[in-house]
């Protein structure tokens, strides 16, 4: 059967839009964000470099360019920024698929780490200037100086480098909301001892939620799209990884979880035609969590399954929720996970740390899915 070129451009797309739910209020034909922007001089004061986006598109788009720096807010820090982790999402605001929460800045960048620059009307007093952190930003990140309010940052943990500390704020804070955060019940997503399958294990998420689910007492498994990968996935503490694009994987769980029943808990980020597998692999109980659509947000269902085994099926974002929740995962995650990355019981995995003026070649690592763990961007 042949494919018209307009039905395989639609269809990559619809492909690129699946990465994330809801779709962002951007049409690819809608005016690309706005930044005054002076050409790039090493001489002009009063300004840092960011990577501006000159319209929507391939990473072509990305230029290296001079602003004046943001100005904190009230509650908020200015942040000189060491490294910003890269993120999917970054790719689909390229695009132009996915924009800032309103009022954020249009500048690419979700997390950064580096030292505290100057201190907003209100900010939390255990904030100071020098002080080193990492911080979940809701836009901003590939630049010099960047705002994040004061409650969703965090002290670089123990044993990491400012650099790596950048690789943390995002996946800490999404895996803690997905598998950890406690409900008005005080009851969490995974227990120790249950059986939780990741999908995409070498993701960022996936590296996080992999060592937080071991450090606390879950049987783990993972899949990947390579030999290599499944590799570093059983090194990372999976009992078991599978090739997703040479194995059955769902055969493959559905045999590792059957010595004790079934799978309990599964995060996943590919939906579409995975959704049917995964209701059928879980065992009474089960738990079924979405962060990401890849192969498709929409799914059938048969509720049959659903009150036959006391199914659950959720998910979350992050990005736009108001800050007074962030800050709650915070303080989670600093006081669960920080003390788990200090004992090294998780490490940060990074990938590779390029210059900030590399921001097209970091972006199309990610695209091409050969990177394990975080992509980051050194501003240095
Ligand atoms: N909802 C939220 O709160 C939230 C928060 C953060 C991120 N996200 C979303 O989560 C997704 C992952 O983010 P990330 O930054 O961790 O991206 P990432 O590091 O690029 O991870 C994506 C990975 O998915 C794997 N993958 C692709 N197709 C797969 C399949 N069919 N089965 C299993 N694995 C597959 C790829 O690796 P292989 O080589 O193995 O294919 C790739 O490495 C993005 O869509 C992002 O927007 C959501």
């Amino acid at each position: 059967m042949t494919v018209s070129r307009s039905t395989n451009d639609r269809a990559s797309e619809q492909k690129q839009e699946n990465w994330i739910f809801p779709p962002g209020r951007w049409g690819v034909s809608d005016a690309p964000p706005r930044f005054s922007v002076r050409p790039y001089s090493e001489s002009m004061n009063n300004a840092m470099r960011i990577v501006a986006m000159e319209g929507f598109g391939g990473t072509d788009v990305l230029r290296m360019a001079e602003v004046e720096p943001p100005k904190p807010g009230a509650g908020e820090l200015l942040i000189q920024v060491a490294a910003a982790g890269l993120n999917r999402a970054d790719i689909l605001q390229r695009q132009g698929h996915y924009p800032p929460p309103p009022g954020a800045s249009e500048v690419l960048g979700m997390e950064v780490s580096g030292t505290v620059a100057e201190r907003g009307p209100g900010a939390d007093e255990r904030w100071q200037i020098g002080d080193a952190v990492c911080a979940l930003v809701p836009g901003g990140g590939y630049a010099e100086f960047c705002v994040a309010h004061s409650g969703c940052c965090l002290p670089v943990p123990t044993g990491v480098t400012l650099e790596q500390a950048a690789a943390l704020p995002e996946a800490a804070m999404t895996v803690w909301a997905n598998l950890f955060a406690t409900d008005a019940r005080n009851t969490p997503r995974l227990f120790a001892g249950e059986r939780f399958l990741m999908q995409g294990g070498t993701s960022g998420i996936g590296v996080m939620a992999i060592q937080a689910a071991r450090a606390r007492g879950a049987h783990v498994a993972a899949t990947a799209g390579s030999e290599e990968k499944c590799r570093f996935l059983r090194e990372l503490g999976c009992e078991r990884a599978w090739n997703y694009r040479e194995q059955d994987w769902a055969a493959a769980a559905a045999e590792w979880a059957a010595g004790s029943g079934a799978v309990d808990v599964i995060l996943d980020m590919v939906a579409g035609d995975y959704f049917a597998k995964h209701v059928e692999l879980l065992g009474v109980g089960g738990r079924l969590i979405h962060f990401a659509t890849a192969h498709g947000a929409e799914v059938q269902l048969d509720l049959r399954n659903v009150m036959r085994k006391r199914l659950t099926v959720t998910g979350s974002t992050l990005r736009s929720r108001p800050v007074e929740e962030k800050r709650r995962l915070r303080d989670a995650v600093e006081a669960e996970l920080w003390p788990l990355i200090a004992q090294g019981k998780v490490r940060v995995v990074v990938d590779r740390a390029l210059p900030m003026a590399q921001a097209g070649e970091a972006q199309r690592r990610m695209e091409s899915s050969a990177h394990i763990g975080k992509i980051l961007l050194r501003m240095a």
